[in-house]
């Protein structure tokens, strides 16, 4: 052996913990009605495997990956006999002041790779092979920005869990056997009110996220009248277990059109996780005291779903073809 490690090569699907890339595409999709829609778009989740490998091998560096999540409407559409145990649609969410919507999706594509072209050559092929099966919903090309900053200014990211954390905290476990390597996911486009948050003062700007803004220190609010951003989104259990999310949330707009965004999307291990995060930013602990950032940063989408590991989803697929096939 030459001492290189070859089975690592950087492109997969289904990674969820495939490292943080400076574009990526998030495309959400319903499938049409009819049984010839739902197995043109089973088969083409069988094939996806192999479209991550014809466009990610022309170009190793590019390290693209994908990751694709099937909504709970789909999920009983497709016949399967067991589910995911928490897999249910996006509850929307009515704060005081501030509402979560949950908006349609069966199918998410997580799309990653250090080059833009890639992500887009790779979603050009996917949506040729898909053909009229599905209407695209939504469609956001993010990016990285400076530092791994948000359009706000702010790092963002710092707090993910990384090595053996990562799959603790994101990959479901022996807890759902039949579903374990996979992951609850979650999505939500936000679009920022720029110019309020520019007239927001930076120490203003720091207690609503919970860091300082030049050098991402962690803002100690125990004591404070209001809880950061930060702190609300920091779950712990009675006995003051910690439960950490995968975020891989990316900045998108069109500067032209006055639109600035973060595209928010969360893996976990568990879904009430996020779920209880989004509990207290939109209700508020105490109630009320909903997460400021909510003040300049408005969601238009939310829709949950569940990536399932790549030998789960090969699996999934036969089954649902199978079961499509006896249907017709
Ligand atoms: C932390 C930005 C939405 C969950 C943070 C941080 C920033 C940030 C700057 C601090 C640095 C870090 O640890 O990453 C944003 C923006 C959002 C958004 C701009 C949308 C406009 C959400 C949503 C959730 C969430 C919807 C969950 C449902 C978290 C978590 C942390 C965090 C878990 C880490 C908390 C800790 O320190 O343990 N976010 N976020 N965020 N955010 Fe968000």
């Amino acid at each position: 052996m030459s001492g290189k490690n070859w089975d690592r090569v950087p492109i997969d699907a289904q990674s969820v913990d495939a490292p943080l890339s400076s574009s990526a595409v998030f495309l959400v999709v319903t499938v049409g009605g009819d049984q010839a829609a739902l197995s043109k778009a089973a088969s083409v989740l069988g094939e996806l495997d192999d479209l991550v490998k014809n466009v990610g091998f022309r170009d190793l560096s590019g390290r693209l990956s994908c990751i694709a999540g099937i909504g709970r409407d789909l999920w009983d559409r497709l016949g399967l006999d067991r589910r995911p145990q928490e897999l249910k649609p996006f509850a929307p969410i009515k704060g005081s002041v501030h509402t979560a919507p949950s908006t349609a999706g069966d199918l998410l594509f997580h799309i990653r790779a250090e080059r833009a072209d890639m992500c887009f050559e790779f979603e050009r092929m996917l949506l040729d092979n898909l053909g009229a099966s599905v209407t695209v919903v939504d469609e956001v090309e993010g990016f990285r920005y400076f530092d791994a900053r948000d359009l706000l200014g702010f790092v963002d990211g710092t707090a993910n869990p990384t090595g053996l954390d990562l799959p603790a905290a994101a990959l479901v476990g022996d807890e759902d056997g039949d579903f374990a390597g996979g992951s609850y996911v979650v999505v939500q486009k936000y679009l920022h009110d720029m110019n309020a948050w520019k007239e927001t003062p930076t120490h203003l700007q720091e207690e609503i996220i919970g860091r300082t803004k030049i050098d991402n220190i962690e803002i100690d609010d125990d004591d404070a009248p209001r809880k950061s951003h930060k702190s609300l989104a920091t779950i712990t259990d009675a006995d003051g277990n910690e439960f950490d999310i995968l975020r891989d949330n990316m900045p998108f707009g069109r500067p032209g059109k006055q639109e600035f965004g973060t595209y928010f999307i969360g893996y976990s291990r568990y879904l009430w996780v996020i779920e209880k995060m989004l509990q207290r930013m939109y209700i508020g602990d105490p109630p009320g005291a909903y997460d400021r950032l909510l003040d300049f940063s408005t969601p238009h989408t939310g829709t949950t779903f569940f990536a399932p590991a790549r030998p789960t989803l090969q699996k999934l697929v036969e089954a649902a073809q199978e079961k499509l096939a006896v249907d017709r």
